[in-house]
């Protein structure tokens, strides 16, 4: 006889009640940046939007750098730690190849009661993490779940590199996410693209590295495929993932894009005809590039400003190696 399985239940929506950031103290302008790359300060604002970015020191690891976002999204969440039953971590950049980070975050966190996991989707893993919490949330599985974007990329770049010295960084973002009585995100729109593996890859891997020597891993990124790519291509991300949460632009308050390059959500901005009375994230000028974490950081940036207030709508759009990329529209915590 087959016996009844009784399946959980779950809130009936989700929101996001809290958010963090973490930036290393460090910060490089573009002008320190030109003592060893051979660019300029005008090429890099005209080419990319960045001025200065945070790069993280010895102290500051992917693990503490999340710790610390993860602690501020608690306490704007009014959340404890105890009370998270998941934590979703996006990274690219840990540096072991297991256990995950997750596990060592809940731990420091004091989260006793989290099951905990890293996911790997680049510059889109803080969006694919909203899709898996809020369906652990609405599944049963976990009440309130922590995700975190965090990357350590100056690990895994080669800082005299012209495509990717002056653009990716360091930092963690995070948000706590529970349960909700309205809808507050959106469906999530989503696809990868592995055809396109080599446009974004950290080379060697580890087994070529181990038989046949060579030189540490790093990222090496073709950025002009990408950058037609994202332009081409997201923007009808975003719109799907407006049309499918019933949101027109006008209805938008925030668009807070992955900060791969300005001119990349300039272009986005032009093509999505957003109004003029949307808050734009643009983290990336003071931040540079941090993958997974640009979002959440983006976000945190906002709240910092003052630009932007809970209860606001906002579309969120991650894109990156995979290639990867994930849309949804949320209520701001
Ligand atoms: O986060 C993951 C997703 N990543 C992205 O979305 C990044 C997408 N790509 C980009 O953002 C851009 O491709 C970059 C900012 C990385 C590069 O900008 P670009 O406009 O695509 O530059 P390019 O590679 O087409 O190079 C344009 C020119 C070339 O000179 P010529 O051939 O026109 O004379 C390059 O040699 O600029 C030169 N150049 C540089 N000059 C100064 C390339 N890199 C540099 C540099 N400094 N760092």
């Amino acid at each position: 006889m087959t016996a009844v399985i009784r399946p959980s239940t779950g809130a009936a929506y989700s929101k996001l009640l809290g958010v963090g950031g973490y930036r290393p103290k460090r910060i490089v302008t573009n002008e320190e940046l030109c003592t060893w790359l051979d660019s300029t300060d005008e090429w890099i604002r005209e080419r990319s939007g960045i001025t200065e970015r945070r790069w993280a020191g010895d102290d500051e690891t992917v693990v503490s750098m999340a710790v610390e976002a993860s602690r501020k999204a608690l306490a704007h969440a009014g959340i404890a730690a105890e009370q998270i039953g998941a934590i979703v971590l996006g990274t690219i950049t840990h540096p072991f190849q297991t256990p995950s980070a997750a596990a060592e975050v809940a731990y420091l966190l004091g989260a006793t009661n989290a099951g905990a996991f890293d996911t790997s989707a680049a510059c889109a893993g803080f969006c694919y993490g909203i899709a898996i919490a809020d369906g652990l949330i609405r599944n049963g599985t976990s009440e309130y779940v922590l995700n975190i974007g965090v990357e350590k990329l100056t690990d895994f770049i080669d800082k005299t590199d012209r495509g990717t010295g002056f653009i990716f960084a360091d930092g963690a973002g995070a948000v706590v996410m529970g349960p909700s009585a309205e809808p507050a995100i959106g469906p999530t729109i989503w696809g990868s693209d592995g055809s396109q593996r080599d446009v974004i890859i950290a080379e060697p891997d580890w087994v070529t590295l181990r038989r046949e020597g060579g030189d540490w891993p790093v990222v090496k990124m073709q950025g002009q495929r990408v950058f037609r790519w994202a332009v081409g291509e997201m923007a009808n991300v975003c719109r799907q993932a407006l049309d499918a949460a019933g949101v027109s632009p006008e209805d938008l308050d925030v668009f807070i894009p992955h900060q791969a390059n300005m001119r990349i959500t300039d272009a986005m901005i032009r093509s999505l005809h957003l109004p003029e009375h949307v808050v734009v994230a643009r983290d990336i000028a003071l931040q540079g590039n941090t993958s997974a974490a640009s979002i959440p950081l983006a976000m945190a940036r906002l709240y910092e400003n003052n630009e932007v207030h809970s209860g606001q709508t906002a579309l969120l759009v991650g894109f990156g190696a995979g290639l990867v990329y994930a849309a949804q529209v949320v209520t701001l915590p």
